[in-house]
Formats: structure tokens, C-alpha cells, sequence
């Protein structure tokens, strides 16, 4: 099966971060992977915070090639479906981060991703 991890010469996204954590600091941390980087979020945050702590987007737009970040943060807008590393897409505004979880912003081309178990 190939990776869906992006390959080593894709340009590598910027490790900014786009939020900054003001509160609720003392939750329990976790560590997931970003793009294949060992990353920390807190217990209780969602996908999409824990993704913008670490850098300024989700992912890229398939048809543009723009960064996203999400917009609505309410599971409304579309724009911040992520993909962990074997395929599931996942809406990082309304998924909980968990321990260990393999999350990409940029696909392996030719790879097919998997929604609520249908291949695409
Ligand atoms: S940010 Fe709008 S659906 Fe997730």
C-alpha cells in the first residue's frame, strides 16, 4: 500500500503557528504526528486546533493549491478536511485529536483517500 505521507521534496509548509493557546493550559498533553513530525496537543482539542498550533494551515486545496485553515470552525464550511496518513478524511473542526493519531495536509499523488469507508 503506498504512503500517503507527501513526498520528501514536496515544499514543505512553513511551521508557524497560526493560534496561540491563552487558556485551559493545564489540560493533559498528547502527542500525534504531523506529516510524519511527532507533534503535542492538549486532551479535549480539536483536530483543527491542535493542527494550527503547530503551523498556519490543514491542508492545500485541490484546486488551487492555496493553503487552508478552515473558516466557519463550526462544521459548516468544508474547508478544513484533513486526511490521516492511510486515507480517512477527517473535518479537523469537529474531530478531537488523539494520541497517536497520523494526520497529513498534503496527499502522495495518485493515492485514493477513504470517506466513511468509500474509496475516492
Ligand atoms: S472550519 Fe468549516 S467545516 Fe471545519
Amino acid at each position: 500500500m503506498p504512503s500517503n505521507l507527501p513526498s520528501p521534496d514536496a515544499a514543505t509548509p512553513r511551521r508557524e503557528p497560526q493560534f496561540v493557546r491563552v487558556a485551559e493550559t493545564q489540560r493533559e498533553p498528547l502527542r500525534f504526528f504531523l506529516d510524519g513530525q511527532e507533534v503535542t496537543a492538549l486532551h479535549g482539542d480539536t483536530l483543527l486546533t491542535a493542527v494550527l498550533m503547530q503551523q498556519r494551515r490543514v491542508r492545500e486545496s485541490e484546486f488551487s493549491g492555496a493553503p487552508r485553515a478552515g473558516f466557519c470552525l463550526i462544521g459548516a464550511c468544508q474547508d478544513c478536511w484533513m486526511r490521516t496518513e492511510d486515507g480517512l478524511r477527517l473535518r479537523a473542526c469537529s474531530t478531537l485529536v488523539a494520541e497517536g493519531m497520523r494526520v497529513v495536509t498534503r496527499l502522495a499523488t495518485g493515492v485514493a483517500t477513504v470517506t466513511n469507508g468509500d474509496a475516492q
